[in-house]
């Protein structure tokens, strides 16, 4: 029975770049839809950039251009990342679009009109020089639990509590410096309580995967608050209907986004949007998500669906982080790696089939191991599958004129390799690409045996024993076809490359029930070359921040994504003053284990010693350093940071690496003299 199908994947913030953890998901995404469409089904794929909200306001901002046009730049870096990512999008649209400001309202109004919304006044915490509530993101202080320095006004990431901004001491806005005051607001709750039956239902209607459902247990017992859907301008999202001032908080209309992508697509293509999202659709819609994100899809979305009228979606897909060589991303090690430096550098294909072999259907996290990562696509996609044809086409080519027989002397051989395609197609359906990828390098291995045991290098080189080579070499180009076509979800260009070289027509799923005789192939060319760990090298030292602000307690200009960051907010001169720089001596300088770009400076400040780690290894040993003299800002707040409490900043200048200038030969100065 032919299917209807929507999919989306969740839709990226406009205001960073997609990285290698945004593609485990687009990739996983992808290859389901074009499994299905190679089944002959219905699919339509579906995204968007998640444009509104304050950060992208402020940074907009901060790079003195409107947040419309921020929203445009990084969407089309987006759409390129994902195009060459081969990521086949039916539509990729905007939440800041006419279609998802008409959906939102009609879906907010449709749930107040039936009670679910209700309005109260709040407090929340005020930035006065800015004129803004804060988001709890951009309030900094002490945690009130460990008295960690530096964290957010949500949780501290010293000692991993949770806490109200509040509660913060010594608390400032991270956009001003100002000390934030408390306000009073009037906000607009979505009441989520109101659907906790429907939920429960639907939560256990094997709509989640288990582990998610069990998850989605917890939180029932801690009971289904009100959910905040306003925020006070400035904001950078659409007006609730009704009022003057209040802005939809950019969560509630980012699922609506999903729809108003569709629906976008539906009026340029002349699809029926309500077959697809009426309440009585017979349609199929999954939402493919982080594992950070299921509460506002398996919980908000559907209350959100059902209560104004729209069915709900067939299933949520959860997946895990990506970690690179068993750790978390990291931008020191190089291994927060942008999908566009990737692509600086290797094959697409490679990472694809990468993360299919390593994906299953349940939340846990996948690691890219890059060791594990060169050996396996070297190995499984080079070593097996294209060498089946390199192996087999020369000869055919040749000595055949490029005809393969004109009878498949392994009907059995062949039978097989097409019967093992309902099991692969099972469990591509069920996500578990691992498997379908194990099953498809086993099938190429028997693949690879048979041309062993046929030896065609040696028959052809034996009189009269032409016919056994033309065979055997176009049984083994029938098998990759075969092969081809079951890898086909996950590698779309290496199929393209194989399909005019085969000189077939796009593979279906169900066109290789018979083989190919007496059929004429065109010239082969490599399909693949295999990665040289040099490439990955260069990736990830592509991928390094030339020094991270975050890890080192060292000033220099960090590069955007643009290649120059933009000039911050203008300050006044009292705010300069505020700086105290001062000469230091570094009396010692260490290597810190463990961090790769960090060492530890003890300074002199004339009578005062502090420790500051300088992100400054790049360019420096600890011995050039020793008995140097440097400026510091001596008045600048501790940091706790990983390695320890780190008490000022030294001041360099220079683009990085190993251009980096921090230092001054001692010719004298006195350690502590101020310099401004
Ligand atoms: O977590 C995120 O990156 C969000 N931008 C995802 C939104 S998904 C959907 F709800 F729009
Ligand atoms: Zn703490």
């Amino acid at each position: 029975m032919l299917r209807k199908i929507l999919i989306t994947s969740a839709l990226p913030y406009a205001n960073g770049p997609i990285h290698l953890g945004h593609m485990v998901e687009y990739i996983q995404t992808d290859i389901w839809a074009r499994f299905q469409r190679m089944q002959g089904h219905t699919c339509y794929y579906v995204c968007a950039d998640d444009a509104h909200g304050t950060p992208i306001m402020l940074r907009a901002r901060s790079e003195g251009i409107t947040p419309e046009s921020l929203i445009e730049r990084v969407a089309a870096e987006h759409q390129q990342d994902f195009a060459d990512f081969n990521i086949a999008f039916d539509n990729y649209h905007s939440t800041h679009s006419p279609e998802n400001e008409a959906l939102a309202c009609q879906i907010y109004e449709s749930l107040d009109k039936a009670g679910h919304i209700h309005q109260r006044t709040i407090k929340q915490m005020y930035d006065p020089e800015k004129e803004m509530f804060l988001p709890d993101r951009f309030i900094k202080g002490e945690c009130p639990r460990c008295s960690a320095v530096d964290q957010y006004g949500d949780s501290c990431e010293a000692c991993g509590a949770t806490y109200s901004p509040t509660e913060l001491k010594n608390a400032v806005s991270a956009i001003s410096g100002a000390q934030p005051m408390e306000k009073d607001s009037l906000h607009y709750f979505f009441a989520l309580g109101d659907f906790e039956d429907m939920l429960k239902d639907w939560t256990r209607g094997g709509h989640l995967q288990h582990e998610v459902s069990n998850k989605l247990g917890e939180w029932f017992e801690a009971g289904l608050r009100d959910w905040d859907i306003s925020r006070d301008e400035p904001y950078f999202g659409f007006r609730i209907p009704g009022t003057e001032n209040k802005y939809f908080y950019v969560w509630l209309d980012a699922p609506v986004g999903y729809m108003a992508s569709f629906k976008n697509l539906c009026d340029k293509q002349g699809i029926n949007f309500d077959e697809f999202w009426g309440s009585d659709s017979n349609a199929e819609l999954y939402h493919f998500i982080g594992k950070d994100i299921i509460y506002f899809h398996a919980l908000f979305w559907p209350s959100m669906l059902s209560g104004s009228g729209f069915r709900t979606p067939n299933a949520i897909f959860a997946h895990g982080f990506l970690t690179v060589d068993g750790q978390k991303m990291s931008k020191s090690r190089g291994t927060f790696i942008k999908a566009r430096t990737y692509l600086d550098h290797l094959n697409p294909e490679y990472l694809r089939y990468y993360f299919a072999a390593r994906m299953g259907a349940g939340v846990d996290d996948l690691d890219l191991n890059l060791e594990d990562f060169k050996d396996r696509v070297n190995s499984d996609l080079v070593g097996k599958v294209v060498n089946i044809a390199s192996r087999c086409a020369g000869f055919i080519k040749k000595k055949f004129d490029g005809k393969l027989s004109e009878q498949c002397v392994e009907q059995t051989l062949y039978d097989y390799f097409v019967a093992a395609g309902d099991d692969i197609a099972g469990h591509y359906e069920s996500r578990e690409y691992g498997r379908a990828m194990r099953e498809i390098m086993a099938l190429a291995d028997r693949a690879n045996q048979y041309i062993d045991e046929k030896k065609p290098w040696v028959l052809s080189k034996e009189e009269g024993r032409e016919q056994e080579v033309q065979d055997a070499c176009s049984v083994g180009l029938n098998l990759f076809r075969v092969l081809v076509t079951y890898l086909k979800p996950v590698l779309p260009r290496l199929t393209e490359q194989s399909e005019a070289f085969l000189n077939v027509e796009p593979l279906q799923w169900d066109s290789i029930s018979q083989p190919l005789t007496a059929h004429t192939i065109n010239k082969f060319k490599p399909l693949m070359t295999r990665i040289d760990e040099e490439q990955i090298a260069a990736m990830l030292e592509d991928s390094k921040e030339t020094i991270s602000a975050t890890e080192g307690n060292t000033m220099t200009s960090t590069t955007t994504d643009s290649g120059i960051d933009p000039i911050a907010d203008e300050i006044q001169f009292d705010d300069f003053a505020k700086l105290d720089l001062r000469i230091a001596r570094i009396v010692k300088a260490e290597h810190v284990e463990g961090a790769d770009k960090l060492l530890q400076l003890t300074l002199d400040i004339g009578g005062e010693t502090r420790n500051v780690f300088a992100g400054i290894k790049s360019a420096y040993s600890p011995e050039d350093l020793q008995g140097k003299l440097t400026v510091m800002v001596a008045n600048l707040a501790p940091r706790k940071m990983r390695f320890g409490v780190s008490e000022g900043m030294v001041l360099a200048a220079g683009p990085g690496g190993k251009d980096l200038f921090v230092l001054h030969p001692d010719d004298g100065a006195l350690p502590g003299m101020r310099v401004k």
